[in-house]
């Protein structure tokens, strides 16, 4: 039988991001809790952990499934010192944290980034999701939740056939079993350092290039309840996926790539 997870010692108070962790068995969404936390005292950089998520969200309405005890639920609330036009690459950022602590794991991986900011293998298996949630007012970016789901130990061979299709884990990609503590713990150090890194001024978008997935693939994006297909063309300096179209090249800020030609569908796993 695995021991229970001590996440209290991933705790840093030299680090902003993740300074105290705080642990639930069950909660609705980690992000709701996060939120909540930025308005206590001390609550900014607490990193809220989740066994279970009884309504855990994902990106563009989708719930977020993960099983009790076996992945990596987390989410951190904090207030960005950056202009709200860079809350684009606060989800670089935190995405580019997410895939290196995945990395730092399971090293013989070769772990991209599907646009913008889920952790894939290199044929587009998903491991890792992120969901950025962030409040504007007076022209400042106030508050920025970051909420990250990561396989760690849901094997594929348990997941639901419709999830299996298109994801797979971290222990299906290392081959053993991993330590979910240990992966928060370079998450948490790897999110403070990329958010320090921004606040001064330096982009993650080159770092964010090199892991890219999507060059040259052709891909459809889905915005709203528009779908948008093309060739995937680059990262703009903005963090904005380029996109080459029938009616010529645009930026797109938002968005979620849902099929990748040769890269998605029946090449999973790892
Ligand atoms: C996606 O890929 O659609 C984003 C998934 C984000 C899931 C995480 S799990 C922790 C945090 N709490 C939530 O309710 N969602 C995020």
């Amino acid at each position: 039988m695995t021991a229970a997870a001590d996440w209290s010692r991933v705790a840093d108070p030299a680090r902003r991001v993740g300074r105290s962790v705080e642990f639930h068995a069950e909660i609705g969404s980690t992000n709701d809790r996060a939120r909540a936390a930025l308005r206590e005292p001390g609550g900014e950089g607490l990193a809220v952990v989740a066994d279970l998520q009884t309504a855990g969200r994902g990106r563009r309405g989708r719930s977020w499934v993960s099983p009790a005890g076996v992945n990596l639920t987390v989410s951190v609330g904090i207030r960005p010192l950056l202009d709200p036009s860079h809350a684009g690459l606060l989800g670089i950022a935190a995405a580019l944290a997410t895939r290196d602590a995945c990395a730092a794991l399971a090293p013989d991986a070769k772990l991209a980034i599907r646009w913008p900011n889920d952790v894939v293998t290199a044929r587009g298996a998903k491991i890792a999701g992120l969901l950025l949630e962030t409040a504007v007012e007076d022209g400042r970016l106030t508050e920025a939740v970051i909420g990250i789901g990561i396989n760690v130990n849901w094997r594929r061979s348990e997941m639901p056939a419709e999830i299996a299709a298109r994801a797979t884990s971290l222990a299906d990609v290392a081959g053993r079993e991993l330590d979910r503590t240990a992966l928060l713990a370079f998450l948490l150090d790897a999110l403070d350092a990329e958010l320090a890194a921004l606040e001064r001024g330096a982009s993650p978008v080159d770092r964010f290039r090199s892991v890219s997935m999507l060059d040259g693939r052709r891909v459809v994006v889905e915005l709203g309840e528009e779908l948008l297909a093309g060739i995937a063309a680059g990262i703009a300096d903005d963090g904005a996926l380029l996109l080459d179209t029938d009616a010529g090249r645009v930026a797109l800020t938002i968005g979620e790539v849902i099929s990748v030609r040769d890269a998605v569908r029946a090449e999973v796993p790892a």
